[in-house]
């Protein structure tokens, strides 16, 4: 069988340090395939002029599938995302972050098995921003039936396929009543076809943080809008334990990006101590998507042994004293043992 081939996007700040980690650990568990190295985020700018250059974009395109690190943006000026382009240009348009409890990591949260399906390509994402008058800005917001439609379908689809009982829309429609409106809307008509076998309700963004945060078990598949969806996602992955623990998934008609949902973290970035677990899992999933679900599941429980039998090889956000190197090193051990052992697998 031909070696599939998967662009291989670094990144910027820990994003090479925990890649390296993944494509480790993908390796030993087995799936052929050809990894295609590109640079996107500052590293490219600066070589380049271009965070995105479009080689990149024709090469994805080529492959349909990435493995993403993190990307660095400038705040508040300097080049525009990477990512915001990335999905766009792709139509990568549902982000799929699952936030589970990691055995072995105690928080004071208890159990959480939710998963946040974000919409990726418009909302205030959308960069229209403008200086109306000296002092005054305006930044609008844009939210399309079509892309809440789709969105929405994809959480029920998502939600069935993955033997999920219930989905619940994120908003603030009481506020934006026509845009929020609009995307519950479209989430009540989508829900239709689904009633009898997956429950739907909905929510206040502002009434889910505080939910969220007092018993997070009480939800499953989580529907939201673009920046909505990026904010309760890193929130949901402070209760498991960090964003270190948490994976991701952007999804289009022709191509995935597999990327966690942390940043670039500058403030570790270099020192070998970055936490590599939400990469890997990111990599997991993205062997799913390719056929490989004995790799997708061999991996995930080599994290889960390791968490709970290896302290000594946690990272410092975990609590622990471990390096980068040292809890890739224990899970590719584990995957390579768990695959001598197909039974196991
Ligand atoms: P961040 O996620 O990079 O870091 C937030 C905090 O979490 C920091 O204290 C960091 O050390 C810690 N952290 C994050 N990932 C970790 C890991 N794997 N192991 C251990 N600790 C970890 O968010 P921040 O600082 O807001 O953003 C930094 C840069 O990353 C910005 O330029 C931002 O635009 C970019 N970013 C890129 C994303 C992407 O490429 N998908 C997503 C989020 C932010």
């Amino acid at each position: 069988m031909s070696k599939r081939r998967v662009v291989l996007l670094p990144g910027d700040g820990i994003g090479p340090e925990v890649v390296e980690a993944a494509r480790r650990v993908v390796e030993a568990s087995g799936p052929e395939i050809e990894w295609v190295p590109r640079e996107v985020g500052a590293v490219a700018f600066e070589k380049y002029g271009e965070a995105l250059p479009p080689d990149v974009l024709d090469e994805i395109r080529r492959c349909g599938v990435a493995l993403k690190g993190p990307t660095t943006t400038p705040i508040g000026t300097g080049h525009i995302s990477a990512n915001v382009r990335l999905r766009k240009e792709l139509a990568l348009f549902a982000n799929v972050r699952p936030v589970k409890t990691v055995p072995g990591l105690e928080t004071p949260y208890g159990q959480t098995d939710l998963v946040i399906v974000r919409e990726n390509t418009e909302d205030l994402y959308a960069g229209l921003e403008n200086e109306v008058a000296p002092g005054v800005i305006t930044s609008i917001k844009v939210i399309t039936e079509t892309a809440s439609r789709r969105i929405a379908k994809f959480a029920f689809e998502y939600a069935v396929n993955w033997g999920r009982k219930r989905v619940t829309a994120v908003h603030k429609a009481n506020i934006m009543k026509k845009a929020d409106g609009l995307f519950l809307e479209c989430a009540r008509q989508e829900a239709k076809p689904y009633e009898g076998r997956i429950q739907f309700d909905d929510i206040l963004v502002d009434a889910l943080a505080m939910k969220l945060v007092t018993k997070p078990s009480q939800f499953d598949v989580l529907l939201l809008e673009n920046l909505y969806g990026d904010i309760v996602s890193d929130l949901a992955a402070g209760l498991i334990g960090g964003l270190g623990l948490a994976p991701g998934a952007n999804y289009g008609p022709d191509c995935a990006v597999f990327e966690a949902i942390h940043g670039s973290a500058p403030d570790i970035a270099g020192k070998g101590i970055a936490n590599p677990i939400a990469m890997i899992l990111s990599a997991a999933m993205m062997c799913h998507h390719l056929g490989d679900n004995e790799s997708y599941l061999r991996i995930r429980k080599a994290v889960r042994t390791i968490t709970t039998e290896r302290r000594d090889v946690l990272t410092p956000d975990l609590g622990g004293t471990g390096t980068t190197r040292a809890i890739a090193d224990a899970i590719v051990g584990e995957v390579e043992r768990r695959r001598r052992e197909p039974v196991d697998a």
